[in-house]
């Protein structure tokens, strides 16, 4: 049994609970749970960044959008596995307004609401970097349409059911170079190159974390479970390389690797969604190489 000695990141995902040093939920400030919003208006969302003790690296957001009579099962799944609309996907970074200094670090963002009419859930699944737990969080809404007027507030009880199998066969993410078995020098800068294979279905890439785990210090398991130094989190948007038409759509990174020596594994975690027949679904996924630092 190795032991932590420094700070790692952890991923964090409904999906890969293990014991939760503390619970980390964004959470929507604007609008309220039990608003009623008009169809097709533009409005503010204001998602607050959850309070920790820990350092935490909010790396990825997308916001959703579910009008419940659309859905066979009506809205009984949590956002992160089912999302009818995407009104959002990219990165967040929340601030502190120096304004209103009693006030949590917080992000506001401009959505435009789909057309439909009657009880709607707004969700947001995030991925974020650090010791803790986290989970997708959904509101209840009432949406009007835009010919009418509607003042009565929807405030039924929310039930989740796991009651939609994903059957998204989302491609993983996974290192082209530098490839299994690499000698890398100590705390140098390299170049990582990140392929994705044409998936068989759509699909949209939001944000990757790139990290090493040095093995003697460490178990190197999942780095969906442990990353001991992160080299990169952001947006992730492979392309392909139409001189290279053989080659997968790609993304490559310059990264700078610790100034440590022995075996190690570099691993990326993804963020992305999965298309289904009926809306969005979250997906997270891992690859690693085993290298050495020299
Ligand atoms: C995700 O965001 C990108 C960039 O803003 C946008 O082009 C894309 O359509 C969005 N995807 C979905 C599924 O909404
Ligand atoms: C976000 O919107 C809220 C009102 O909904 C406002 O009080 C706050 O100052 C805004 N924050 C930023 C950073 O613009
Ligand atoms: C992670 O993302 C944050 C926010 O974008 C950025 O400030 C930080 O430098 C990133 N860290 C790495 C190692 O990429
Ligand atoms: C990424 O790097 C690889 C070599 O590692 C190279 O073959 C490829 O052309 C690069 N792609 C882009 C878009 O620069």
């Amino acid at each position: 049994m190795k032991l932590s000695l420094t700070t790692p990141f952890v991923f964090l995902a409904a999906m890969s609970l293990t014991t939760p040093a503390l619970a980390q939920i964004a959470d929507f400030l604007v609008p309220a749970n039990g608003d009623t919003l008009k169809a097709g208006s533009v409005i503010t969302v204001e998602i607050e960044a959850p309070l920790f003790s820990a350092p935490v690296r909010e790396v990825g957001l997308v916001i959703g959008f579910t009008v419940c009579n659309r859905l066979p099962l009506g809205c009984t799944s949590s956002p992160e596995e089912l999302m009818e609309t995407v009104l959002y996907n990219g990165t967040f970074n929340p601030q502190r307004d120096p304004l209103q200094p009693t006030k949590q670090a917080h992000q506001n963002f401009t959505v435009t609401l789909p057309d439909g009419q009657g009880a709607a859930q707004m969700g947001l699944v995030h991925f974020a970097l650090g010791e803790g737990e986290e989970h997708p969080r959904p509101i209840c809404l009432y949406l009007y349409p835009t010919s009418s007027i509607y003042t009565m507030k929807f405030t039924a009880p929310l039930v989740f059911l796991a009651a939609m199998a994903t059957s998204v066969f989302a491609q993983n993410a996974e290192f082209g170079v530098p490839a299994n078995g690499a000698n890398l020098a100590a705390g140098s800068s390299i170049t990582v190159e990140v392929d994705v294979p044409t998936p068989p279905t759509p699909f949209q890439d939001i944000a990757i974390a790139i990290g090493v785990t040095m093995c003697e210090q460490f178990t190197c398991t999942s780095p969906e479970e442990f990353m001991q130094f992160l080299l990169y989190n952001g947006t992730f948007n492979p392309q392909r390389d139409p001189q290279e038409r053989t080659k997968p759509a790609h993304q490559n990174f310059t990264l700078t690797l610790p100034n440590q020596k022995g075996p190690a594994q570099l691993g990326l975690v993804h963020f992305g969604l999965g298309f289904e027949a009926v809306g969005f679904t979250s997906v997270f996924r891992s690859d690693s190489v085993d290298v050495t630092l020299t």
